[in-house]
Parts: structure tokens; sequence; C-alpha cells
């Protein structure tokens, strides 16, 4: 319908049906106005999958969903670095929301893991903004297209689930900008999500649900996002409020309470009926999108979905350790799968992402024919290992020619609605992995965790698979890496750090009561550790293959650009190995020396490309001005300084590959405002300014020199180069202090500079 025809309808509602509109009407429904010929419309979670339930439904996920089938989640898309097959997951989804009569799926969640023990890190995608936001517009992309929506969430920067309807996060305006917003910003910007969700946290004080900056002036003046906003569920707290904000529907439904306040603000004058209407007519757009486009017939076949559950899973694999080349396996060879996740794999998180799936299918499955025995090694329920479990587990390590260690973290260690309290796998687990390891030199281990964990045994076993939570075929993708029937080429989204006090949020992680401070700014995860040159368990961007692969032939089309230029790149890479593979081209760009205190590196392109034995192919980027630009607090927008950056191709953002340089010439001059305390060294790295300043500049120089007749001593004490530096730091008014100047000249000076 177009907008005119809504404009229409809206100005025959009453205030009350405006209002009424402006929340669900239960748990998961918009409101009807059947008078008008108003249609409801269901929204649901996701995103990695359906979690449709009834009316009766709460959504803590007590009372069960339809059944569904369960993709993997965030945490291990983000390691596939591959955007064509998150767009196929997404395209997947979408045609689910079809068949279930489903306007808006809600997610992807597009929040930074700031901290290893984030409750909710599972669904969420990387440590990098950058990735972030590439994988998930993909995935919009994909769910778009089949005309349904989705709610990217949780806007924004709701990096921790402690106190999350209450604290706030207080970051500053750049860390926000270059690090908890682009995952937001790039999909608005490039797939137009159909509605936004506002986090539960406050953000520097004022709660996402009512906060005009972050709602109105960045999401849509800024980012030009046209869609509605929704609250998450139950994060509204002054609606009135929230109104004039732009929060447009309220989740799920206060009964009618907030209803009745929008009314009343109305009536009483405080709250311009505009903003109801408008927030009205943004509903309806998308409410009539849907309808106009709604495709019930549309098939789903859930068993072809579980077929590409289990594709996409076995591209999320990251190989982190191959010694020996430990894997793959061989068919031949006798091999024993140990612990209970082999048999009943964790694949995916608690809370509202929870997916009642249709089935799933173990390692074990997965493995029928091939010689596996199997030993339960502990007991996922009750968190151990008895002495006879670690007895049949090293027994049938000591069979097998490989001993696989199924392992992770249970269900209860990381789940929505709050955080773990530190990063250690189980125990039992870890007790079990020595014992195997032990007992048999060729131990590799799998890993089902949506966050990184401590290894305390990486040094006894050969061999790592990290699967994260991979959906609910990860059995069949586990057992086809295993073997060798895919090759795997997961990268890794985040940094493993040894341990959590490495993190660089671990002093400030949670914060006090409500408030948390984001201290360590820009500086998250790889931008950290790379910079302070920490080591870490495993680098951001990590991962192995069975086979090898060469880059060659970096080529930039220019070497100096302006800022508004773009820039082409393009790297050559060959699969130098004897197996198909699929590697991933990794662009990072490094600004060689800037003023503001940056990241060593970051991420600005990424290309996944598969390559048979041999085969060699270019991969090409093209990066603009965002790609060098941090975010300058005095103009508040992007800014380029003029200077040589490193386009660096690299496997991980701790193995650099090739490096070129080009030169980027700003074309925006950044405002100079000076005063009696603006000292020389800023003065005198602007022309205009140091040119007015010569004649004082010398006599003040003069004036600290050692006189020609001092002694030695006297001239070793303050050499010319000491004078200078120690005139850096002084302020302009210190030149009428040491007579260089009057008090009248620096006025004229300073207002000439300011004109
Ligand atoms: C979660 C959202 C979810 C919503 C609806 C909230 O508790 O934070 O991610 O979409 O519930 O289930």
């Amino acid at each position: 319908m177009d907008k005119a025809k809504i404009r229409e309808l809206i100005a025959q509602m009453t205030l009350e049906e405006k209002a009424g509109l402006c929340s669900g009407a239960d748990f998961w429904h918009t409101k009807a106005v059947e008078r008008l010929g108003v249609p409801a419309s269901m929204v649901s979670d996701g995103p990695h999958g359906l979690r449709k339930q009834d009316q009766e439904a709460d959504h803590l996920g007590v009372n069960d969903s339809i059944k569904a089938v369960c993709f993997p989640a965030a945490s291990a898309t983000a390691a596939s670095f591959d955007k064509a097959l998150i767009e196929k997951m997404g395209e997947a989804v979408g045609d689910s929301c079809q068949h279930e009569k489903l306007s808006v799926v809600l997610g992807p969640a597009v929040n930074i893991k700031r901290s290893p023990l984030c409750g909710r890190n599972f669904e969420y995608f990387s440590e990098d903004p950058y990735l972030t936001g590439k994988m998930a517009a993909a995935f919009i992309h994909g769910v778009q297209s089949k005309n349904v929506g989705v709610s990217i969430k949780h806007f924004a920067a709701n990096s921790q689930e402690h106190r999350r309807m209450s604290s706030s996060s207080d970051a500053d305006e750049r860390t926000l900008r270059e690090i908890y917003f682009p995952g937001f910003e790039i999909p608005v910007k490039e797939e137009q999500p159909w509605t936004v969700m506002c986090s539960y946290n406050r953000v520097n004080g004022v709660f996402a649900s009512e906060n005009h900056w972050l709602l109105t002036e960045v999401l849509r003046d800024e980012w030009g996002f046209e869609g509605y906003v929704m609250s998450d569920w139950g994060a509204v707290s002054d609606r009135v409020k929230g109104v004039e904000a732009g929060l447009d529907l309220e989740m799920p439904s206060s009964g009618g309470y907030n209803d009745r306040k929008i009314v009343e603000a109305v009536r009483a004058g405080k709250l311009d009926e505009k903003y109801v209407d408008l927030a009205v007519e943004r509903i309806l757009n998308i409410v009539f999108r849907y309808t106009e486009n709604a495709k019930p017939e549309t098939p789903w076949d859930m068993e072809a979905d579980h077929l590409l559950a289990a594709d996409i899973a076995a591209d999320c694999m990251v190989l982190l350790k191959n010694e020996d080349g430990v894997l793959p396996l061989s068919r031949e060879d006798e091999v024993a799968f140990i612990g209970e996740f082999a048999a009943k794999p964790r694949f995916q998180g608690g809370g509202s992402s929870h997916i009642n799936c249709f089935k799933t299918t173990s390692a074990l499955e997965a493995a029928e024919g091939l010689k596996v025995i199997y030993a339960r090694g502990y007991s996922i329920e009750t968190d151990e290992a008895t002495d006879e479990m670690i007895a049949e587990a090293v027994a049938a390590a000591k069979k097998a020619k490989t001993a696989v260690v199924f392992a992770g973290l249970p269900d209860v260690y990381e789940s929505e609605g709050y955080d773990r309290s530190h990063m250690r796998m189980p125990e039992c687990q870890n007790a079990l992995i020595e014992a195997v390891a032990a007992a048999n030199p060729n131990t590799v281990v799998v890993l089902h965790n949506g966050s990184p964990v401590e290894m305390p045994w990486i040094g006894c076993v050969k061999g790592v698979v990290e699967a994260y939570l991979g959906g609910q075929a990860v059995g069949l993708a586990t057992v086809r890496v295993l073997y060798g029937d895919v090759n795997p080429s997961g990268r890794l989204p985040e940094t493993f750090p040894k341990k959590l006090s490495d993190n660089p949020s671990y002093l400030f992680y949670g914060g006090e009561g409500n408030v948390t401070e984001y201290r360590e700014g820009v500086f998250v995860g790889y931008r950290y550790y790379d910079k302070k040159e920490a080591e870490v368990l495993f680098p951001f961007g990590h991962g192995l293959s069975y086979t090898s692969f060469a880059f060659s032939d970096l080529k930039l089309d220019k070497t100096e650009m302006d800022d508004t230029d773009t820039l082409n790149v393009s790297v050559r890479v060959k699969n130098t190995g004897s197996r198909a593979g699929k590697t991933v081209v990794q662009l990072y760009v490094c600004d060689k020396q800037s003023t503001p205190i940056r990241p060593i590196r970051e991420l600005k392109g990424f290309e996944k490309t598969a390559l048979e034995p041999g085969e060699e192919k270019e991969v090409r980027f093209t990066l603009d001005k965002r790609a060098f630009a941090y975010w300058n607090t005095e103009i508040h927008d992007w800014h380029v300084e003029t200077g040589e950056f490193f386009i660096e191709i690299g496997a991980s953002s701790r193995d650099i590959i090739l490096a070129e340089t080009v030169t980027v010439r700003s074309t925006v001059e950044l405002p100079r405002r000076y005063d009696e305390n603006s000292i020389f060294m800023d003065l005198l790295a602007d022309p205009k300014a140091k040119e007015k300043l010569r004649p004082m500049l010398e006599a003040m120089a003069k004036a600290f020199a050692p006189s020609d007749n001092a002694g030695e001593a006297a001239q070793e004490a303050i050499s010319e180069e000491m004078n200078a530096a120690m005139l850096n730091y002084m302020p302009l008014r210190s030149m009428v202090s040491f007579g260089s100047a009057t008090g009248e000249q620096i006025e004229q000076i300073i207002a000439e500079l300011n004109r």
C-alpha cells in the first residue's frame, strides 16, 4: 500500500486506535484495526531458524514452539567468513517465515563480543564490527529477498547480560561509532532491514528505548533507516518519551497501560500527536509490505534445510590445531569418539533463540558404518566424570589409532539472561582430555561452545576443531570435517586469549551497579591484543586447512589518492596443496603513523574463495574513505588523517603475508581554534600559525638558549634540542611571562588565527 493510502487510513483512526497500534496485541502480534481493514502481523524469534510460539506461549521458551530447523548460531556462521553461505541460510529462514505466515524474524543479533563472558556471545557474530556488519547484511539480504523482514538487534551496546534491563553501557562517542555501531550501520545502509529492535540497556545513561539520539538522529537521520523500531521484550521504561525518541512499537504489550499514557500525554499537550502518527505509519508500512507479499503456499522442506544446515556448519568449523597432520582421519582406522557431546551435541544456546528441532544428527549417528568406538567420558547432566567413565575412555583411546574428545560448554554455562563468571570448561572435561591424551598421542578435541574457553591441555593434544554451536546437523558436519570429506575453512571471528584476565575489558566488564564503563574504548579484541603485542592462544582470523595456500601479487591501482577516491586492490591466491579447499583472504588496513591513538590494524575486507589443487585466482577489493577513517570527535564525523597506510593481506591479524603502501590525502581540513592555552607543538604543526609566530619564537628561543659565555656544564644542561622539546609544551600565554610578547600581541594573534 502506498504511503498516501496509509496516511488516509491513519487520518480515519481515533487517537486510542493509533496509540493501541504502538504496542503488541500479545507476545508475538501487532494489532489489527478491523473496521479499517488493518491486519495484524506476526513476528517470531530466530534468527538461526524459527521459534514460532502459539498465542499462550511465553517467550522464555518454557512452552514449546513449532518444530523447526536449527541452523548454526551466529558465533559459528561468522567463522565461515562466507557472505554467500550466510545469505543462503537467510533465504531458507525467509522461506520458512513465508510458510509460517511470519512478517518478521527477530534477528540477526549483532552486538559485539566484548568479553568472553557475555552469556549471549553464542548469538553474536564477532569482536570485529566490520565482519559483524557484513555477515549480518548478507543474512538480511537472504531473508528479505523472500519479502519478509528481519529485526536487527539489540540496538545498541548490549554486550553483557548482567543487569541487562537496567545497566547503562557508558562508552565514548568514538568507541560507539567505531566498534559498537557498524554492526548495525552497515546492514542498515546496505540492506534497509524492515525493523530494528532496541536493546534493554541504557546507553550513556539513557534507555535505548527512549534514546532520541540513537533511534532518530543516528539511525534515521544519519543512516537513513526507513522501517520501524520495536522494543526488546519489556524494554520500555517511559513509553511517552519513547514515542518522541522514535520507538514505534512496544513489544510485547503493556495490557493497554502504556497506550493510555500515550493518549493522556497527547490530550495534555505533552506529546505532539504527529509522533504517534509517524510511529503508526512506519508500522503499517511494514505490516502491509508483508501482507501484500505473503506467500503461505511457500514450501518448507525441513529435510532439505537439515542438509543445508549441515553444509553450512561444515564450512563454519575452524581447525585450530593440526600437528603432524593428525586430521583428517582415515576410514580404515579405528577411532574412539569420547565424550557425551558425541552422542548429544550442544548445538544451540539457551533463551529466546532456542529452537524446537525437528531432528538432530550427532557425530555418533553420522559415523554409522565407520570404525568408531564410543565412550561417554562424562555426564552432561551431572557435569561429572566418574573414575569408571575416565577408565572406559582411556581404554577406548588406547585401542584406537586416534581419539576424538567431544567437549565444550554445557547449556547452563552460557545462555541468554546471565553471564559466565569464568572462561573455563568443566573440570571433568579438562581432566578427561588430559587422561585421554596421556593414553593416546593422537588426540583431537572437538569443541562445542559459543565463546572462547581456556585450553589448559592445548600442549597435550594434536588437533583441535572449533565447531562453535553448529546447529542441529552439527554431528554430520563434524564427521565430514574429521574424515576430510569437507576441508575445514572457518576462521576465528574472535581472539582466543590464554586466560580471561588477558581480555581488554577484564577490569571493567560487568561494571559497578547499573553502570558499565567501556573503558578499553576502541581496543576490543585483536585491536587490543595486537597493539599490546600480547600472546594469545589463537588470534583473530586464525584457521587451518588440510591443504595449503600461497598469496602473491598484491596490487593497488594507485599509490596516492584523496580520501574521496576509491582504491582497487587485487591479490592472487593459489592452492599449493593436494586437496581442494577454501581459504579466506583477509584484508587489513594499518595507519602507519597517526595522531589519534588507533589500533595497529583493522579488518576492512574479506573474501572466501574455493580452489582446486594447483588452481590460482585473483581476489579483488575496493576500499573507500571508511577503510582509512577514524571517528573524529571534533567534527563528529569520519576523518582520514593525511598519510601513509599499509594495505595488508593476512592469514590472521597476527600473520600478515603481503603489504603495500598507499598515501591518502584528506580533503577535509579540521577546524583549528586557538586560545591563550594552545601549545606550541600544535601551533607549529599549522603552517599559518607557524608563520605568524616566527618572530616571537626566535626571541623565545634566544631567551632560553644558554648564553655564549656560559660554562660547558650549563651548555650541556640545556641543549638546543632540549630547549625545542620544552618549548613544544608551552602555552602561548607563557610568551608574556618570558617577555617575548605582550598580552595584547597574543590576543591579536589568536584573533587573526581564528578568523
Ligand atoms: C530477547 C530478544 C528476543 C525477544 C523475544 C528478548 O528477551 O532479548 O532477543 O527477540 O526476547 O523473544
